[in-house]
């Protein structure tokens, strides 16, 4: 009996449809010569939703992400609901909590190829392969009180330890399978969060004792992911920071367009995308680079469905592809969207 795989699809704003689309073509041709069923359900979710709806995040998304096997999500927001009462963006924050994804993990990897895409140097840059592991259902994207009056404004910052424990022992068990080095990244010389952090994570570690841990400030460890990239493995870090840090890594691999991102907890569905958003700037022009997306559906045909084989061949496919130059604009080439993806599925086909 066949098994078809249900994947919930937001297609979301601004270059969200473009990159959707490009990624979705990439699966069909892959797929196609392959034993992996899917089928895709889009609903409406983001600016898009609010449009239709009035609510960027209705409940039969919520319903229909709930019961997908995995949710592929592109990018939300923009300025054409900068100032709706309730912005795409609050949707996102919903739907990370509805279904419990407290881990979000942020891949920065170099390879020969990219390395000469890359504004740092290439010596420098030569071997890093690290992952943001970052926590992503409190801290102060969600802690109350938060609100604004005509004179001051309040966002709280809140992190229980069964918070703290369950997204450091993420980080810890990736480590095992990749250089066995855990790097805590905070502000523990000021905020009570982060000495909370630090306790937990030296806890966690006991059961860990192969594994290298160390602590970094977050202002620290901005400069240290440019200038030395190579120290890191696994940065396991609150919500917040791991925002920023993982926008700043997208610039070790030439470019934030080319970066994906899971987001897991407990039970029920993962929900992979981009790390980045739906960039107004270009969007209409044809030359928003779909490599983070098609490689968000890579992460997910590993991660959700165990479809290693049809993974490695996007993941070559893509490479060769960056390899022969064929590159949008913001890793330096020419392409458009539908160009690098033509020739990835080329090289998938060939
Ligand atoms: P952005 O990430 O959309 O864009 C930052 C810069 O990177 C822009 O110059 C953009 O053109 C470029 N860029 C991003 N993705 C690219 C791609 N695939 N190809 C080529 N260039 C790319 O950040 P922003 O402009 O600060 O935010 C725009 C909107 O996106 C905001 O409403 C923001 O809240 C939202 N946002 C959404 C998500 C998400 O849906 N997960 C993530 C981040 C930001
Ligand atoms: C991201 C984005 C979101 C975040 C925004 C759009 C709410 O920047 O996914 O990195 O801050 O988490
Ligand atoms: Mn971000």
């Amino acid at each position: 009996m066949v098994n078809t795989k249900n994947i919930a699809i937001l297609r979301g704003d601004y270059i969200g449809p473009e990159i959707m689309d490009a990624g979705l073509a990439v699966l069909a041709a892959a797929a196609k010569k392959s034993s992996f069923s899917y089928q895709t359900i889009d609903y409406p979710f983001g600016g898009a939703a609010i449009d239709q709806t009035g609510n960027p995040l209705p409940i039969a998304t919520i319903e229909g992400c709930q019961a997908a096997d995995a949710v592929l999500l592109s990018a939300i927001g923009g300025p054409k609901w900068d100032q709706a009462s309730k912005r795409p963006e609050a949707g996102l924050l919903e739907i990370r909590n509805k279904l419990g994804l407290f881990a979000n993990i942020r891949p920065t990897k170099i390879n020969s190829i990219l390395a000469k895409r890359s504004p740092i140097k290439a010596e420098v840059i030569a071997g890093t392969d690290f992952v943001i592991v970052r926590e992503l259902t409190s801290g102060i994207y969600f802690g109350k009180p938060r609100n604004q009056t005509a004179t001051a404004a309040i966002d709280a910052s809140t992190y229980t330890v069964e918070e703290i424990e369950r997204i450091v022992r993420v980080g810890f068990k990736m480590s095992q399978h990749r250089k066995q080095h855990v790097t805590i990244v905070d502000k523990a010389n000021v905020l009570a969060t982060s000495k909370l952090w630090r306790q937990v994570a030296a806890k966690v570690s006991q059961d860990y004792p192969e594994i290298t841990l160390d602590y970094c400030y977050v202002d620290a460890a901005a400069m240290k992911i440019i200038s030395q990239p190579t120290f890191f493995d696994v940065i396991i870090t609150a919500n917040l920071f791991g925002d920023i840090l993982s926008d700043e890594a997208s610039v070790l691999t030439g470019s934030l367009g080319t970066i994906p991102s899971m987001s897991a907890g407990s039970t029920g569905p993962n929900l992979y995308e981009p790390i980045h958003g739906s960039a107004p700037d270009i969007a209409g022009k044809g030359i928003a680079d779909p490599i983070s997306m098609i490689q968000s559906i890579e992460m997910m045909l590993r991660e959700s469905f165990q479809e290693n084989q049809l993974a490695d061949q996007i993941a070559q496919a893509v490479q060769k592809t960056i390899a022969a130059g064929i590159l949008t604009p913001d890793l330096g080439g020419t392409a458009t969207t539908q160009t690098v993806t033509t020739e990835i599925i080329r090289n998938l086909e060939g």
